[in-house]
């Protein structure tokens, strides 16, 4: 660990919660120098979706390597490029009914949305952009002063212009629709709030504590954003390619948004990869304006097929992640009920789910005990107060059910050590063991 203290920068985040030297990865798990094995529940922050190393597109990449396959060509038309285009449109849009031109940004998520406020403000000829409490859009300026966190706004070192704030679903309550708020604002010229270029929203809040809109939230967003000619962007960056159990994690709702970010799990294998999906009428680039060394990264574009290919020719993955998601939200309402006292609670929408402990601190213990017991598990939320299960869509039925039960039993002895339920209860009394007919990996 010594080279690391040395001459890495403090800048360092997760290497501090999980302070291991890791050095081999392979599906749902990774490995340190040491040969320990870490079930991973963080899967790169939302990026392997697919698992580590899938062995489905590693070998594709490998044969394209073998072949002297381009591996950079800032934008040229490559045959990867036109495969993963072509897969895309005919596997992806074209079933969903979506009609999208895609850019390609530099490979970080925070460059798509710089690319499309840029493009959403280019086109309206405004400057302001609403975005919601506790969203996250990345850490460049632009985005940055879409991203709610003060610890994050705070590193920036000068004023963070042209966005405005609005309550999030939920953020006032369940019972107020904070779509009226914007509505009213948007509609009164004496507001203060500048009639925006675009609303970029997450359908649901990752790095801001897994908070997920309610479907008629979205389209009520929606109806506001054509009222007020106002364009919307989803930033489907971490939400997106699966996640909540469908591609997009918008598709459900049936909202048609203007402009998508995706990033991510894109590539399927971790590899740096983002696009931006632009409505075709809202194409309004001039060639060049918004470039990049790093667009389109080839070795990305020939995993990213392999994993629409594998994965989303049909809707039986879809089907899988919905049934593991229905199993996850069955476990942690368990917990929740067993262990929270009444102040825990469950949060999410398909694999995205998390359990909102209120407090950090002990969302915190409970990961760090959870490290302990070989799982790698996150927290998000303003506070760090909520634990954030993202394991890989892909992971098996017993792998998930042993995540769960490490975080039970993590659980389990927090609360026992605050002396909130005595020390010898059976935690794992119940048996969830699946049945047949709710048989999580089946299609259901
Ligand atoms: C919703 C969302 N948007 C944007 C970003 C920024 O992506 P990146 O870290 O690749 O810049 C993230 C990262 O967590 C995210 O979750």
């Amino acid at each position: 660990m010594k080279i690391f203290e040395e001459i890495e920068s403090e800048v360092q985040s997760y290497a501090r919660t999980f302070p291991r030297v890791f050095h081999r990865a392979k599906g749902e798990f990774l490995y340190d120098e040491e040969g320990h094995e870490y079930l991973d529940f963080l899967a790169g922050a939302g990026t392997l979706n697919y698992g580590h190393n899938n062995p489905a597109f590693k070998r594709k990449l490998i044969a394209y390597i073998e072949e002297d396959g381009i591996s950079h060509g800032l934008d040229l038309h490559t045959r990867a490029k036109a495969e993963f285009l072509d897969t895309f449109n005919e596997k992806i849009l074209k079933p969903r009914g979506l009609e999208f031109v895609m850019q390609f940004t530099g490979p970080t998520g925070t460059n798509a949305v710089e690319a499309a406020l840029k493009l959403a403000r280019n086109i309206t000829g405004r400057e302001n952009i609403i975005s919601f409490t506790n969203g996250f859009h990345g850490v460049s300026l632009g985005s940055l002063a879409t991203t709610g966190n003060s610890h994050h706004r705070g590193a920036a070192g000068v004023s963070l212009n042209g966005s405005s704030r609005m309550p999030y679903d939920g953020y006032l309550g369940d019972e107020v629709d904070t779509t009226a708020y914007l509505d009213k604002v948007l509609s009164d010229s004496s507001s203060g709030v500048d009639l925006p270029a675009a609303v970029v929203v997450e359908t649901v809040q990752g790095e801001g504590g897994i908070n997920a809109a309610s479907f008629e939230w979205l389209r009520n967003l929606e109806a506001v954003c054509r009222k007020h000619d106002v364009l919307l962007i989803v930033d489907d960056i971490q939400a997106g390619c699966g996640r909540t159990g469908a591609y997009f994690s918008f598709e459900e709702a049936g909202i048609s948004p203007d402009i998508v970010t995706m990033s991510k799990s894109l590539s399927g294998y971790g590899l740096p990869f983002a696009v931006v999906l632009i409505k075709p009428g809202l194409d309004q680039w001039k060639p060049g304006e918004h470039n990049g060394t790093f667009r389109g990264n080839n070795m990305a574009f020939v995993t990213a097929t392999a994993a629409i290919n594998e994965y989303w020719s049909d809707d039986s993955f879809a089907q899988q992640v919905q049934a593991k998601g229905r199993y996850i939200s069955k476990r942690l309402e368990a917990i929740v009920e067993k262990y929270g006292e009444g102040n825990f609670t469950t949060r999410g929408r398909g694999m995205f789910q998390g359990i909102n402990c209120v407090n950090g601190e002990i969302a915190g213990k409970i990961t760090r005990k959870a490290f302990q017991k070989g799982l790698m598990i996150e927290t998000s939320g303003a506070d760090n107060h909520v634990v954030k299960f993202l394991c890989p869509l892909t992971i098996s039925d017993e792998n998930l059910k042993r995540g769960i039960d490490i975080v039970e039993q993590a659980v389990a002895e927090t609360c026992a050590a605050q002396g909130s339920i005595p020390e010898e209860v059976d935690y794992f009394e119940e048996d969830y063991s699946v049945s047949d007919d709710d048989k999580f990996s089946k299609a259901v």
